[in-house]
């Protein structure tokens, strides 16, 4: 089991949000917290990020939309989720009794929308807002735009600005793998005012029934995510944190304490755990017991990992 300790080895800070470990729930993959607490307590976690919110309720899109792949899974639910209100009524009341960081998911349409809900969120209970400014699966035509955010330096600059104009609460910027210049997108997001920056979504990708010769998903893409997509993930975070100063949360693939450890050496500061909760509910909590071994084991601390990969880079030229 791991302690309720709160030791110096295991602390570590996104921006201005301390954390009491690195290991996070990522968005999704962890439901609104509640589902997941019959399994372990869920509070000794660093911090449990939301299923997206949107203004309004969404049913998400037509099933199928859940693809087995080898080490990976296809998705696209498109951000079922319970809407502002549903949240703020039936979803933060247990999040905000728990001692942990709650970090609340986020997408819009547009930045406007972006900032009304990063403004609605000021309240008791929210610690950070991540924006969730990648999502594959839905379509991005509605807002007068017909791009993803997260695939436009412009776009993201500015729904980052919105936010971070509407709300005092630390702006984590989530980012997606399917961009040519990762560090334009972190830069842009730095601009616009992001106190930090979380990569990655899922993957696009597509798996064809070639019985019915049609897309297995309903939408036809999904977004890949598992232990495959692990080193598309560590690579984006290492690029992020060689070209920035601003912290990135690192995200894809993450099942093992092991996985987690090649994030922070590529530079993250903290972790999110996501599909590998669906295989094994008590996942997050698996990968922050191991990391609490291996930091014994090697009389180290995160902070003291943080970056390790980058500076061993360096050395070698
Ligand atoms: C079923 C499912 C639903 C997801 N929903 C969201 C979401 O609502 N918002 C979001 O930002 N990311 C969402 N994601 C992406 C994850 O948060 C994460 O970025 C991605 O899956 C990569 O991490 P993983 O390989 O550990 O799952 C979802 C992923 C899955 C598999």
């Amino acid at each position: 089991m791991v302690s309720g300790d709160r030791s110096d080895s295991l602390a570590t800070s996104v921006g201005p949000l301390r954390l009491r470990n690195p290991v996070l729930t990522a968005s999704g993959t962890f439901g609104y917290g509640q589902e997941m607490a019959s399994f372990f307590d869920v509070a000794k976690l660093g911090g449990i990020v939301t299923k997206t919110v949107t203004m309004r309720p969404r049913p998400g899109n037509p099933t199928p939309r859940i693809a087995e792949t080898p080490a990976g899974m296809l998705n696209s639910i498109g951000l079922q989720n319970v809407g502002l209100d549903g949240f703020l009524r039936d979803k933060l009341p247990y999040l905000a009794a728990l001692d942990t960081v709650v970090v609340v998911s986020i997408m819009a349409s547009t930045a406007e929308e972006f900032g009304e809900l990063a403004g609605e969120l000021r309240v008791e209970g929210v610690d950070a807002i991540e924006l969730n400014l990648s999502c594959p699966n839905v379509s991005y035509g509605d807002g007068g735009q017909h791009v993803m955010f997260a695939h436009a330096p412009e776009l993201t600059e500015a729904a980052v600005a919105a936010a971070r104009a509407a709300s005092d609460r630390p702006i984590v910027a989530k980012l997606g793998p399917d961009v040519p210049d990762i560090a334009a997108l972190g830069a842009a997001a730095q601009r616009g005012g992001a106190d930090a920056l979380c990569v990655m979504n899922t993957v696009p990708g597509m798996v064809i029934d070639t019985a019915a010769k049609r897309p297995v998903l309903a939408r036809g893409s999904g977004g890949l995510s598992g232990p495959a997509v692990r080193p598309i993930g560590v690579r984006l975070v290492y690029q992020l944190c060689a070209a920035l100063s601003l912290p990135v949360v690192g995200v894809g693939g993450i099942s093992t304490a092991e996985d987690a450890l090649q994030y922070l050496m590529a530079g993250a500061h903290a972790v999110q755990v996501g599909t590998a909760s669906f295989v094994r509910p008590t996942a997050a909590h698996d990968v922050l017991h191991g990391l609490q071994e291996y930091l014994q084991d090697e009389g180290s601390s995160v902070e003291a990992l943080i970056g390790a990969a980058q500076r061993k880079g360096e050395s070698n030229g």
